[in-house]
């Protein structure tokens, strides 16, 4: 029997991601800070180090992310500028924590005073532009433009532009091939896929950036980020999802005692869909016709969430605004919980995503695709398959709960442990090599006619109806996350299951080589179950397609050999 360690170590390997998580500087900007401008306060690394020794709660890492938004600008700049005096320029408004340049149609700069006031003092001195032939709409955005008078000097020092997106599929197989082990390849894929601090933040500051339009309307609300942006699965150039959170409206400080009290006088709609639709179809117009920057603005209000879409040009970032999504942030809280109870989680639902979107089994378009959320659900439920177990049920998580971590959202307990340190995990030293092949295996022979994914009780259920894959909404159980996904679609990721599976079984595959993909990397080449060919793949010398596939059914040892589409048969004609 594996034995039990408590989890206090559990603090030591979430550390990493949590420095990246809360305020994480790098060396080398500590070091630009302190050499350019004499103003700018010397970052020294205690808050990033307190912040990951506190080791804080989800819910505490949010709000110092919005906090610091809240102290930032974003600021369109010449791209040859002389951060030094840049930097002396904008400290006459106050200390500078922190500030990054990047690229996205232009240069740019997100700079993050200490202060609020600073940011006062700074709209305080900035002027509305005057545009010729057109008018301008006077909104007072944190989103501005640095007027540099004269061309620029060349012999100071280009600033460090960071990287916002990812790196192509080719560079990634590159790269994975150097590597000399698969388990160093899935640690090298999360490292090089996973958002960046810097990403983070200028994430933070676009939610920011909207709140303030929407705070014209609503001056308690709070635009909060969820979904891959901070469940710590989130890769370089994934969207930004967005919760306008009115609940500090519905909070009262109102007295008891004295008998009379005051309402305040409400329009009323039909239900409380119908408020959500109009309150988002006022706002995606407000970021439509006054948000600088914002553009492509679609109400798609008819959804079963509804939301407003667009693209931030200044950030690059694709924006899904919804309104009343709570259980949604929740999922987030649980998924980045999951995510810090081990670091093999991260490193194996990168890869996954990863395979899955080179193989379109995702898409970014809506459709009869599995999604990302699905697909992380699904690896955390094979993680509480394992022997033993990597990951503790939802039903577990909750028993270890607080009575600070009640939550319960339309009638639904969405109450789990805050506190990681009282999670006890069992030893598993399976490597991740292992763990990557028997996904492929677990998932390849799953009976999906007739078995549901359930990961509060961490066991295969009956499925309750016939839809070709069945995964309980972890908090919304008597919703299924994946109905959208049609039989195709799941015979083609189950094939594909197979296929890696088998491929991973390959020597040839296993063996590093200077001249092709191996490993991981050879999963990423376009595969015949994909529809794509196969010419591409390692110079291997192809079976005949009836072979190929009884080798793979051999190999794989399927019950009673049934295959995927009489599984998809019998699931069709029940
Ligand atoms: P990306 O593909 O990287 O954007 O991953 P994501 O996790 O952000 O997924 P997505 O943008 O599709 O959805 C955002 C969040 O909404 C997810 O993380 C979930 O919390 C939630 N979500 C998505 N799909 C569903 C669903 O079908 N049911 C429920 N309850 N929540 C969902
Ligand atoms: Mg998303």
């Amino acid at each position: 029997m594996a034995a039990s360690s408590a989890v206090c170590r559990l603090r030591f390997r979430g550390l990493g991601l949590l420095d990246r998580f809360c305020f994480g500087l790098e060396p080398q900007t500590q070091g630009r800070f302190t050499s350019t401008a004499s103003a700018v306060k010397a970052q020294t690394e205690n808050t990033t180090a307190k912040a990951a020794k506190e080791s804080k709660t989800f819910q505490a890492i949010q709000e110092e992310r919005r906090e610091q938004a809240e102290r930032s600008v974003l600021i369109s700049c010449p791209s040859k500028i002389n951060e030094n005096k840049f930097l002396d320029y904008l400290s006459k408004h106050g200390t500078i924590n922190n500030h990054f340049f990047y690229n996205s149609y232009g240069a740019y700069a997100v700079v993050e005073f200490s202060s609020r006031e600073s940011i006062a003092s700074l709209k305080e001195s900035t002027n509305i532009p005057a545009v010729e032939h057109e008018a301008a709409v006077p909104f007072k955005s944190r989103l501005l433009s640095l007027k540099w008078p004269g061309s620029q000097s060349s012999n100071h020092p280009m600033p460090k532009f960071k990287v916002q997106s990812p790196p192509s599929i080719s560079e990634i197989s590159q790269l994975l091939s150097e590597k000399n082990s698969i388990d160093e390849q899935l640690q090298c894929l999360t490292e090089t896929l996973e958002l960046t601090e810097e990403n983070v933040s200028l994430r933070f500051l676009v939610c920011s950036l909207l709140r303030d339009i929407a705070g014209a309307y609503f001056p308690e609300c709070i635009i909060r980020p969820f979904g891959s942006t901070v469940n710590s699965f989130g890769k370089l150039g994934c969207d930004v999802d967005m919760i306008l959170d009115l609940d500090g409206i519905y909070a009262t400080s109102q007295k008891k005692g004295s008998g009379l009290s005051l309402e305040y006088q409400v329009k009323r709609g039909a239900s409380e869909r119908a408020v959500t639709q109009s309150i988002l179809s006022v706002i995606g117009k407000c970021v439509d016709q006054f948000g600088p920057g914002c553009v492509g603005v679609q109400n798609i209000l008819q959804a079963r969430c509804p939301l407003v879409r667009f693209s931030h040009q200044p950030s690059g970032f694709q924006c899904d605004l919804t309104a009343n999504n709570r259980v949604a942030m929740k999922s987030s809280e649980l998924l980045f919980l999951y995510g810090q109870l081990d670091p093999r989680v991260r490193h194996l639902v990168f890869s996954v995503r990863c395979w899955a979107r080179v193989h379109s089994i995702t898409s970014s378009i809506p459709g009869a695709w599995i999604t990302n959320f699905s697909l992380t659900v699904m690896v955390v439920f094979f993680l509480q398959q394992r022997g033993p177990p990597i990951l503790p049920t939802l039903d577990r998580l909750k028993e270890l709960a607080g009575p600070s971590d009640k939550c319960v959202i339309e009638g639904n307990d969405c109450t789990i442990v805050s506190d990681l340190s009282k999670i006890t995990l069992q030893q598993n030293t399976d490597t991740l090599e292992k763990l990557l092949q028997e996904f492929f295996e677990f998932y390849g022979n799953f009976p999906f006619n007739k078995a549901s994914i359930n990961i509060r009780k961490g066991k295969e259920q009956t499925k309750p109806e016939t839809t070709a894959l069945y995964i309980q909404n972890p908090f919304e159980t008597t919703l299924n996350i994946s109905k959208n996904v049609n039989a195709t679609q799941l015979e083609r990721f189950v094939a594909l299951c197979r296929e890696s599976a088998w491929l991973l079984q390959q020597k040839e595959n296993l063996n590093q080589s200077s001249d092709s993909p191996w490993g991981f990397a050879a999963l990423l080449v376009p595969s015949v179950s994909s529809g794509a060919g196969v010419k591409n793949r390692r110079k291997r010398k192809l079976e005949p397609a009836s072979s190929r596939i009884k080798n793979l059914l051999d190999s794989l040892k399927i019950k009673g050999g049934e295959t995927v589409a009489k599984k998809g048969s019998a699931n069709s004609s029940r």
